[in-house]
């Protein structure tokens, strides 16, 4: 088959077979059909190389197929791919261990998953059963997935409304803002749901204390804090865990995406001793998941862990998200367009001062052979992910093509005006 005829059929089957809504969007917004990655790069079907500055919305803080991550599943493969579930599973125990050194306490045991949502849904269960309440407090713009439970603690209108009635006791109120929390932490609460940066909202850092403050309400009224880390955790943040930043102290945490290596699924929901007790001192099968903590997972998980700590990559995420941000900074310090750049490590996001210029953009950047997406929450915001294992030389390129980017769309629209 020719390029044009692979594209052509990849987005038949997508409109025939999986979402012809999806297609057409996908299409419009010219994308081609990936073939290969590597490293920070992208390959798609008709050659072209594009650098890969949205890292899978966080997963491949690795890049794509590290060279160790890869040799380890293949090594797995050869002996014990997935669980039988009988008995016990090295692999899984190995890395529930690591994962209790690494992360703060009192977070000492590990259920595993597949997906982010899940770890979610294992998480909103948990703080049920130990508190015996079901009112949850999340925030508007946070996201924490779409499977029932974890949408009801999804902060946005737009994917809630056609599935409602969802999960009841969910309470929003905005991301910041202390006091507002406050008002709805009461002794009815199990939880407080929260990310320690809003992603899909938009990348909003929290104010200083404001975590602390969550946690220390939380307790005050014998809720739970649950810290979504999906996005956030092994590293995104300049830190292990976005949590280390505050000094937090979860009593849950979930954490996915990176921590597959950018090669597996997996999905995992850490939690403390009263929460072991809690949920699973009557019936140990309480909950389960058939795949998740699967050898080839948690294989990845533990090389992931190993390579993050050993090469430094939350500093190294720290200090170029650094270099990105000041550079990016000034060569659009000029424009209108452009509101505000912020970040944590390598969690950026570039916001505009108006509606849809997002899209424009991100369809510009790509254009310039970058790839980067817009907030799923927050459309006048777009968000920049690399593998944390990025060079300074594919960081400046990037700098280049969304300053371009930027600068040909604020020509477009003064074409407009
Ligand atoms: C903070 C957060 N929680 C949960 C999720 C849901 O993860 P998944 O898409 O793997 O279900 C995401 C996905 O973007 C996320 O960013």
């Amino acid at each position: 088959m020719t390029p044009d005829q692979i594209h052509e059929n990849v987005v038949r089957q997508y409109r025939e077979h999986i979402n012809p809504y999806l297609a057409k969007l996908m299409h419009f917004a010219g994308f081609g059909v990936e073939v290969h990655g590597e490293g920070c790069t992208i390959r798609d079907h008709e050659g072209r190389e594009f650098l890969d500055f949205l890292g899978g919305y966080g997963v491949f803080s690795l890049g794509h197929r590290h060279p160790e991550i890869v040799a380890a599943l293949k090594d797995q493969l050869d002996h014990l791919p997935l669980s039988g579930k009988t008995f016990f599973s090295g692999k899984q125990a190995a890395l529930a261990e690591k994962l209790a050194q690494l992360a703060p306490d009192p977070l000492q045991y590990t259920f595993f998953s597949n997906s982010g949502a899940e770890a979610v849904e294992a998480a909103l269960k948990f703080a049920k059963a130990t508190t015996k309440r079901s009112k949850i407090v999340s925030t508007i713009g946070g996201y924490h997935g779409k499977t029932i439970g974890a949408l009801s603690t999804t902060g946005r209108e737009k994917y809630r409304k056609p599935f409602e009635p969802l999960m009841p006791g969910v309470e929003f109120v905005p991301y910041g803002d202390l006091d507002a929390a406050k008002a709805v932490i009461d002794s009815q609460a199990a939880a407080v749901i929260i990310e320690t940066v809003q992603g899909e909202g938009g990348i909003h850092i929290p104010p200083a204390g404001y975590l602390k403050g969550l946690e220390e309400a939380a307790h005050a009224n014998g809720a739970l804090l649950i810290v979504d880390e999906v996005q956030t955790g092994v590293g995104r943040t300049g830190k292990m865990f976005g949590s280390e930043h505050d000094d937090l102290h979860p009593d849950i945490m979930t954490l996915a995406k990176a921590l597959g290596g950018g090669a597996m699924p997996i999905g995992a929901t850490m939690f403390s001793q009263q929460i072991a007790d809690a949920v699973f001192s009557e019936n140990p099968l309480a909950h389960t998941s058939t795949f998740g903590g699967n050898p080839l997972a948690c294989t990845a998980g533990l090389k992931t862990l190993e390579i993050i700590e050993r090469d430094n990559l939350a500093q190294r995420s720290h200090d170029l998200g650094e270099r990105l941000m000041t550079k990016l900074r000034e060569n659009v310090k000029d424009l209108d367009l452009v509101a505000d750049i912020r970040g944590q490590g390598l969690m950026i996001g570039v916001e505009f001062s108006m509606d849809e210029v997002g899209e424009l953009v991100t369809a510009q950047v790509v254009k310039r052979g970058v790839v980067v997406a817009y907030t799923l929450n927050n459309p006048r915001v777009i968000r920049l992910e690399p593998p944390l294992i990025v060079t300074e030389a594919q960081i400046d390129q990037a700098v280049e093509a969304l300053t371009g980017a930027i600068l040909e769309t604020q020509e477009l629209l003064a074409a407009f005006a």
